[in-house]
């Protein structure tokens, strides 16, 4: 896909990861990006900003993306003020640090809270933006986490959140083929206020010990996980797929 004209939407778009994929999409060329926060109006305006500086246009819009009406809005003025839709990336997400042995903490409500984010979040924007992306032949990629993959995260409940994100993919990519590609990243530990938020000593312990046990000796920046979604948003050719960002960690032993 060439980004000339087109319009995305990136949900949590002013912090993080998807702060560097809205800055990555307007660099490509994409006339206007939608840039979604639930919280961080502060951050969704001081991003949607900056894309505006880049010669693009942008609008913060504020949704809840576990709020299934809340996203048809969302969809619903993107498409009234820019006209089409074309790129959906799904990078909001939610978590809660708790120990995987520590299953007595995993409440209703904390699996509800993570699912109806992570998960249900996701497939609501999915559905709401497909008849859209059909009309353009555009594309989805979904922010989801190694934790998806393997037996890590900050909880149970996140990991399997993340899970059910890369069977989402696959199925959505089968379902709304042959007009609309679907496709994830799974970054591993990236440098974001995510963990910093909760404790910042340690999210600078825990990153120099993943950078010291990482292949390539570093922890992604947002911007590397920026890049591995602009690969599967500018591919024609790529469905379904998944793609770890995390140095070559994984493969580890
Ligand atoms: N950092 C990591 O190590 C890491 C690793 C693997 C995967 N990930 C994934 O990467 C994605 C981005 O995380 P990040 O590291 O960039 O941290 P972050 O800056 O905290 O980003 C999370 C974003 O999600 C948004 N969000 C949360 N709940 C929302 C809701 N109900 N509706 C709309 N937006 C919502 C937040 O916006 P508001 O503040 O406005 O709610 C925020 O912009 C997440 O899906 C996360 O699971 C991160």
């Amino acid at each position: 896909m060439d980004l000339h004209g087109r319009v995305a939407i990136v949900t949590g778009g002013g912090t993080g990861i998807g702060r560097a994929v809205c800055l990555r999409l307007a660099k490509a060329g994409a006339k206007a990006v939608v840039v979604n926060y639930s919280r961080s109006d502060k951050d969704a305006r001081v991003t949607a900003a900056e894309l505006i500086v880049l010669g693009q246009d942008a609008i913060a819009h504020k949704a809840d993306v576990s709020n299934e009406s809340e996203v048809k809005a969302m969809i619903a003025a993107a498409i009234d003020r820019y006209g089409r839709l074309d790129v959906l990336i799904n990078n909001a997400g939610t978590t809660r640090f708790i120990a995987h042995a520590d299953l007595e903490a995993l409440t209703d409500d904390v699996w509800d809270e993570i699912f109806k984010v992570n998960l249900k979040g996701t497939f609501y924007c999915c559905r709401a933006a497909a008849p859209e992306l059909r009309k353009t032949g555009g594309t989805i990629v979904n922010i989801a986490s190694v934790a998806g993959h393997l037996a890590t995260g900050s909880s149970i409940v996140y990991a399997v959140s993340k899970a059910g994100v890369l069977q989402l993919t696959r199925a959505l990519a089968v379902a709304l083929a042959p007009d609309v590609r679907v496709n994830s990243v799974s970054p591993g530990l990236v440098s974001t206020r995510w963990l910093r938020q909760f404790d910042a000593g340690a999210a600078d312990s825990q990153e120099t010990a993943t950078a010291a046990s990482t292949p390539l000796n570093a922890v992604a920046t947002t911007d590397h996980v920026a890049q591995a979604v602009m690969a599967f948003v500018e591919n024609d050719m790529i469905t379904g797929q998944d793609v770890v960002v995390d140095g070559g960690k994984n493969i580890l032993y």
